[in-house]
C-alpha cells in the first residue's frame, strides 16, 4: 500500500533555516504549510517554492490563534527575530512569539495529535560559566539586559514545551542550534558570518571586538537541517545541541575569511563594544562552544 503523504506546517517558514527546512521536508516527500509574518524574513527566501503543489503559505502572525483544517503530522515551530540587530529591534515582538507563539504552535499539535520541534538556541546558555555547554547546563543569563528579551523568549518556550510534553503528551522535541551560516543570510544582519564576509569583499576592516578572543564555532545549514530533520522523526524529547564542535577565536575567523576571499582587507579591534560586557549590554557571550554531550539519539523512520 502507498505510504501517506505527511503534512508539515513550519512557522518562520520565510526566515533563514525555516526556508532551508522547507526545502528539505519537500524533498523528502513531506506538503509543507510555512506561516510567516515577515518581520524578519523575505518571500524571496520561498519564491522559488511558489509553483510546488506540495508548498501553500499563509501569511499571518503565530502569536494569533493557528486554524488549520487540514491534517497535520509535524509542527516545526522556528518562527522567531534570530539575530541580535533584529530582536534588538523587536523586542517585544520576540518575546511575544517565544511565549504566545510557541502556545499558538503547541496548541496546533495538540489539537492535531502531531510532533512538535521547537527551534531553540545556544542563547539559553546565556553568558555560559561552563565550557563546553552540555544540554544540563541550566545556563547564566540575565533577564534584565538587552539580551534578555531572546534568551528568557526561548527558555519559556522551552518550559511551555516540556509541559505540554508532560501534562498533554504531545511529542515533543527541542533543538538548541547553534551559529548557522549558509546561503539566504542577510549580508546586515548583525550576525558574524555575514559581516566579516561583506566587510572582506569590499576590502573594508574586518572588525573584531576587542581583542578578537572570543570563540564561536560555526555550522553550515544544511547539516544543522538534517540534525534537526533527523530529531524530529528520533523518540528523544530532551533538548539537544546542534552545532559544529570545532571552535575558534574571532581573530581566525576574520583570517580564514579575508584568506578564502582573498580580500585586501586588514582587521581592526572595535573597543567600543569592550565597555558592554558581561551581559549587561548588547554583546554575545565571550566563549560559545558547542558540546557532542547527547549528539546521538535514536531515529525511528526518516
Ligand atoms: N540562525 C541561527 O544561527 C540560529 C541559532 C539559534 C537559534 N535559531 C532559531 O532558529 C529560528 C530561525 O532563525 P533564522 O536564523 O532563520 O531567523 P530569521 O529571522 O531568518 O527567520 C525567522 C522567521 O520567523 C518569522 N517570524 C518572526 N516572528 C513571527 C511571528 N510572530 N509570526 C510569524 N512569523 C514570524 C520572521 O519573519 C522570519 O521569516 C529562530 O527561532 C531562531 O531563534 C537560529
Amino acid at each position: 500500500m502507498k505510504k501517506k503523504q505527511p503534512t508539515s506546517v513550519v512557522t518562520g517558514a520565510a526566515g533563514f533555516l525555516g526556508s532551508h527546512l522547507a526545502d528539505l521536508l519537500l524533498a523528502r516527500g513531506h506538503k509543507v504549510i510555512g506561516i510567516d509574518n515577515f518581520i524578519t524574513g523575505s518571500v524571496n527566501n520561498i519564491s522559488h517554492l511558489g509553483g510546488s503543489p506540495n508548498f501553500k503559505f499563509i501569511e499571518q502572525d503565530v502569536t494569533e490563534f493557528i486554524f488549520l483544517e487540514v491534517p497535520v503530522h509535524y509542527v516545526w515551530h522556528f518562527a522567531s527575530p534570530a539575530s541580535p540587530v533584529d530582536y534588538l529591534n523587536f523586542p517585544i515582538q520576540t518575546l511575544k512569539v517565544g511565549s504566545l507563539g510557541t502556545h499558538k504552535a503547541l496548541g496546533l499539535a495538540k489539537i492535531k495529535d502531531a510532533r512538535f520541534l521547537l527551534a531553540s538556541t545556544s542563547e539559553i546558555y546565556g553568558d555560559p560559566l561552563v565550557h563546553p555547554q552540555t544540554e544540563e547546563y541550566w545556563g547564566n543569563v540575565n533577564p534584565l539586559g538587552p539580551r534578555g528579551c531572546y534568551d528568557e523568549a526561548k527558555r519559556f518556550a522551552e518550559a511551555l514545551t516540556m509541559a505540554y510534553h508532560r501534562e498533554h503528551q504531545v511529542k515533543t522535541r527541542i533543538v538548541r542550534i547553534f551559529n548557522t551560516y549558509g546561503p539566504r543570510m542577510r549580508l546586515n544582519d548583525g550576525r558574524v558570518v555575514p559581516a566579516f564576509i561583506s566587510q572582506a569583499l569590499k576590502n573594508k576592516p574586518v572588525t573584531v571586538f576587542g581583542k578578537g578572543r572570543q570563540t564561536r564555532s560555526f555550522c553550515y545549514v544544511s547539516d544543522l537541517i538534517e540534525g534537526i530533520y533527523r530529531l524530529m522523526m528520533s523518540n528523544y524529547h530532551l533538548p539537544v545541541n546542534i552545532g559544529n564542535p570545532t571552535e575558534m577565536t574571532m581573530l581566525q575567523f576574520a583570517g580564514q575569511i579575508i584568506h578564502a576571499t582573498r580580500s585586501r582587507s586588514k582587521i581592526v579591534s572595535n573597543r567600543c563594544r569592550r565597555m558592554i560586557r558581561n551581559n549587561a549590554g548588547p554583546t554575545s557571550p565571550a566563549r560559545e562552544k558547542f558540546s557532542v554531550g547527547r549528539r546521538k539519539f535514536p531515529c525511528t523512520k526518516g
